[in-house]
Order: structure tokens, then sequence, then C-alpha cells
């Protein structure tokens, strides 16, 4: 689904650059190499990678609680 429709930035490719190591919308969209512009993606695109890194917190919990 697209996010964003200015940049045509999926969801898709915003967890993909968020599992990469961008750790805000900002930063998503400089490695995507599109810019923010009006802007009202960014609500969603925050939520996103909050997503991804909170999903990534509990994989390395859980892998580290089997260790
Ligand atoms: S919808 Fe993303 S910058 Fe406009």
């Amino acid at each position: 689904m697209y996010v964003c429709v200015c940049n045509g930035h999926s969801d898709r490719d915003i967890k993909r650059i968020a599992q990469s190591g961008a750790s805000c919308a900002r930063d998503v969209y400089i490695q995507l190499g599109k810019p923010i512009r009006c802007g009202r993606c960014v609500e969603m695109a925050e939520q996103l990678v909050q997503e991804v890194h909170e999903s990534t917190v509990d994989s390395l919990q859980t892998s580290g609680s089997r260790a």
C-alpha cells in the first residue's frame, strides 16, 4: 500500500529501510532518495518505523531468552 503519495513510497519500502537501520521517517525518505514533501504521510511512516524497531527488539529479547 502506498503511504506517501507524493513520492510513491510504499509500506514495504519504509519497512525495508527501517530494518536496515533508519531511525525515523526523515531518515527513511532520505535513504529512499526523495525527501518529505507535503508531510501528510509522516505520522504513518513514523508508526511503521516504530513497529519495525519494536518487532526487532522483541525478536532480540526472545532470542536472548533462549540462550
Ligand atoms: S504524501 Fe508523503 S510527502 Fe506528501
